[in-house]
């Protein structure tokens, strides 16, 4: 058996990590401690935004003297297209262009183009989704699904324009987003996915205009627990709607009954509506955990690899890439990094861990 070291120095964290990397692996699939397949990968493109969600950017934090990635740290689209390609060959099967607003990384479309080239194990194009703030989405919902773009999921946390502005904090309007999402489904995006991420005394009070206006469109509204992802948006249990209490309301109105789930990982739990009318969706990352079957690894804008979305430190791939090492040797690294994973960070989560310094969801994308 052949054995090497190769040193993983995570440069933002500025602590470094040893990673002793095996070339013996049987199977191309990449399993962790709790035998949980990697399956999913997450590209953040950019860790800037146009918009400053109060419970994702707020602007005490991500303010005018913010200090952004520079150009030189992020991934070319050549490097992002190498490590796709590298995790397809190793199980992956859906990769998520995220941010940051990931529409506003330059010729993103041309990305997209490369990914869309890419095969998965059992020879399939690789599902190829994106989400976004939808600002720039009326421009580009042409170029991006000329470019292979199969799906698009567009954040949208109130359907009501004074509570929409005060949560984007940019006076971002309602009908924007809404003429983002129409011209997506004009250029033929099927199924657009809704996030509204729910806060307490903030918007939760819309939920049930939010599935009315999109119940009988083919669109999919997600109603997101919020998360104590990051360490600036001031997260606090009281400010959580559980899942439950979401379903409760929405059922009171308009029937809905659970549905069976589309994959083995899927964080969305789905609820149909009882008159064949579509379907809503929770993520009860909070109150109903999914740790257990959590198959997806993200690799931020410069490059590095984290396992959860709560990870305080990364494994810098970009290193590795810029300094010579072979799509095998990178393979081993990630193939090591992902069969120590024992990450379950919403099934032990307290106030405690959620003050603990954590990276930004901007930087290693939702
Ligand atoms: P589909 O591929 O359409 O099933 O979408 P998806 O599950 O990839 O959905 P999306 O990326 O839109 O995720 C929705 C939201 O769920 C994210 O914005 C996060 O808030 C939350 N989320 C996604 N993945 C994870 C995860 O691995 N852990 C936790 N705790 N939350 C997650
Ligand atoms: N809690 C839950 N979801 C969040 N998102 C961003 N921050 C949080 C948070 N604290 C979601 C947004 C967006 C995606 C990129 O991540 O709704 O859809
Ligand atoms: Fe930007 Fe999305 Fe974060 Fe809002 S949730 S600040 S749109 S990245
Ligand atoms: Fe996966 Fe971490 Fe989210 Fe749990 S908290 S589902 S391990 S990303």
């Amino acid at each position: 058996m052949t054995t090497k070291i190769i040193n993983i120095v995570d440069q933002r964290e500025a602590s470094s990590k040893s990673v002793t990397s095996s070339t013996s692996a049987h199977t191309p699939f990449f399993s962790d401690t709790r035998g949980r397949v990697l399956r999913d990968l997450r590209i953040s493109v950019t860790d800037r935004c146009n918009f400053r969600c109060t419970y994702c950017m707020p602007k005490s934090v991500f303010g005018k003297d913010y200090l952004f990635l520079p150009q030189t740290d992020l991934l070319n689209f050549d490097e992002i297209t190498r490590m796709a390609t590298l995790f397809a060959a190793h199980g992956v099967e859906k990769i998520r262009l995220t941010g940051g607003e990931p529409l506003l990384r330059k010729n993103i479309d041309v990305l997209i183009q490369m990914l869309s080239t890419i095969k998965t194990i059992d020879d399939k194009p690789l599902d190829i989704a994106l989400t976004t703030n939808a600002s720039l989405l009326f421009k580009k919902a042409q170029v991006l699904k000329d470019a292979g773009l199969n799906r698009v999921t567009v954040s949208l946390d109130s359907l009501d324009e004074t509570t929409f502005c005060a949560m984007n904090d940019v006076d971002y309007s309602v009908a924007e987003v809404l003429k983002g999402i129409e011209a997506a489904h004009k250029v033929g995006f099927k199924s657009i996915k809704i996030n509204m991420v729910v806060q307490k005394g903030v918007n939760d009070k819309d939920v049930v205009a939010m599935a009315r206006h999109f119940k009988g469109s083919g669109h999919i509204v997600r109603f997101i627990e919020f998360m104590d992802v990051g360490s600036s948006n001031g997260w606090c249990m009281d400010d959580v709607v559980p899942s439950a209490e979401i379903v409760h309301m929405i059922n009171a109105e308009m029937p809905i009954v659970e549905a069976k789930s589309n994959y083995t990982g899927e964080v969305a739990e789905r609820w149909t509506y009882a008159d064949g009318s579509g379907e809503i969706g929770v993520i009860s990352s909070v109150t109903q955990a999914f740790c257990s079957s959590c198959n997806r690894t993200r690799l931020s804008t410069d490059g590095k690899l984290y396992t959860c979305l709560f990870s305080q430190s990364g494994h810098d791939l970009r290193v590795l890439m810029r300094s010579g090492k072979s799509d095998k040797e990178i393979a081993d690294a990630v193939g090591l990094i992902w069969s120590q994973r024992d990450d379950q960070y919403s099934e032990i989560r307290t106030e405690e861990t959620a003050r603990m310094k954590k990276v930004e969801m901007s930087y290693i994308g939702g």
